[in-house]
């Protein structure tokens, strides 16, 4: 079956944005669309899984021959997967251990939020970076500075199973970054690692987040985790050997209506805390996400282990990472607080992305989910611990960038 384009729209890269002045209410939350998938929109694409329309991978790759911008190998171009032939060099080396460096590596998803930063990191770190790129994407610029960077890029679609498996003999190991929506069209890429074999020394499912074993979130997200959870125990079955990433939160103020809060800066004209604004997370910048999941690829510490992220000094309550952005901004600013129950009443409501998110707030900044549990051996393993010498970025200096 061929890739068509964009079939399933991405409820978790749209978001509801904030009314111009900044002041949200559960009311709009709930009622406003803020110009993103409505949830019709998304059970729409929900029901298009799997399901692949549109043009043949092989016409899109001769588009992308044709337009100059994706740098595609005339053998490629004859075939049904494409590649580029550029810059595939390794590019500021930060691991000298040859044998690390000859690695191969295709993500899947690496034109999303989470997977830019894992491609970046993979290219930084000097291995052989493939990008596994849907023809019809909606981010052909993301695929132009991906492909500059030097990754390949390698065209196809969770939808054509073949695809999958040609992309899967290129390389040692397979990162999956795509998102919620397609968690569960994961399990066709375990079949295509089965399908591969041997060659195959490690495979990252599409986790990035929580410890779905350990976290038990209100719903909507727990189905969210259920469907997590669904794919260990398929990859963990097959007996592929695995990594999975849990990173917790990614660094930013955690807007409980957006799933990649990096993308707004913290707020300035009031906070909303949930809650008693005390209960503590892990923050970790995406760059840094990127670099520790790079460092546990081939690291035989962290074969078939959980990987989780607890940078002590990014250990931070809502309260205090608004005392830190008050200190950058030398200014002090209001605090309202959103309540357990507003979190429950916006989860309940089913409105994606935002009950989803609401929920993970709740589970996050009431529950305390991130540190409930320890880090236990032999399953777990945490990246501070086993990077010592990485010098993760603090809170304070990654706040810093939002300082005109
Ligand atoms: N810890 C955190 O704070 C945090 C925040 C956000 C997400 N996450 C987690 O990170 C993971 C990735 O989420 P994300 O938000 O980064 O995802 P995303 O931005 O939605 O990106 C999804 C990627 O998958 C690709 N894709 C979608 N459908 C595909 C298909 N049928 N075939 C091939 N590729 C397809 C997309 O390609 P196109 O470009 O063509 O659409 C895109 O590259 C998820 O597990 C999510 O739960 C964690």
């Amino acid at each position: 079956m061929a890739c068509g384009p964009n079939v399933a729209h991405q409820f978790n890269v749209s978001c509801l944005k904030p009314p111009k002045d900044g002041a949200l209410t559960i009311n709009n939350i709930l009622t406003s669309n803020g110009g993103c998938n409505n949830n019709a929109e998304n059970t729409a694409a929900s029901q298009n899984f799997g399901i692949c329309k549109g043009p043949q991978v092989n016409v899109s790759c001769k588009e992308s021959c044709g337009n100059g911008h994706v740098n595609v190998g005339k053998e490629s171009c004859n075939g049904h997967v494409s590649f580029s032939n550029g810059h595939g060099s390794a590019l500021n080396k930060e691991n000298d251990n040859l044998d690390v460096l000859t690695s191969k590596v295709l993500i899947i998803g690496a034109t999303g939020f989470i997977g830019h930063f894992v491609a970046q990191a993979s290219v930084k770190s000097g291995r052989q970076t493939y990008a596994f790129v849907r023809p019809g994407t909606s981010k052909q610029k993301v695929v132009q500075a991906l492909s500059d960077s030097g990754v390949h890029i390698l065209y196809g679609c969770l939808e054509d199973y073949n695809s999958l498996v040609r992309a899967i003999r290129q390389v040692d190991i397979v990162i999956s970054t795509v998102g919620g929506p397609q968690i569960l069209s994961q399990l066709r890429i375990i079949d295509a690692i089965k399908e591969v074999g041997a060659t195959v020394k490690r495979f990252l499912p599409s986790e990035f987040g929580h410890d779905v074993d350990q976290a038990d979130p209100e719903e909507p997200a727990l189905t969210f985790y259920i469907e997590k959870r669904k794919i260990r125990r398929a990859v963990e079955e097959a007996m592929i050997p695995y990594t999975y990433i849990c990173c917790n939160s990614i660094a930013g103020w955690p807007y409980y209506y957006h799933t990649h809060p990096t993308e707004l800066p913290p707020p300035s004209d009031r906070f909303e805390i949930y809650g008693d604004g005390n209960v503590k997370a892990y923050f970790v910048t995406g760059e840094d996400i990127g670099t520790y999941t790079m460092k546990s690829v081939d690291d035989p510490r962290t074969l078939n282990k959980s990987l989780h992220f607890r940078p002590p000094h990014n250990f931070l309550s809502l309260n205090e990472m608004a005392n830190i952005w008050e200190t950058k901004i030398h200014k002090t600013l209001p605090r309202a607080v959103i309540t357990e129950d507003d979190l429950l009443v916006i989860a309940k409501a089913n409105f994606m992305p935002s009950s989803i998110v609401a929920a993970l707030t709740h589970d996050i900044f009431i529950n305390g989910c991130q540190f409930k549990f320890p880090i236990k051996e032999p399953q777990d393993v945490e990246a501070c611990e086993l990077y010592p010498d990485f010098k993760y970025t603090t809170i304070e200096d990654f706040f810093s960038q939002y300082i005109i």
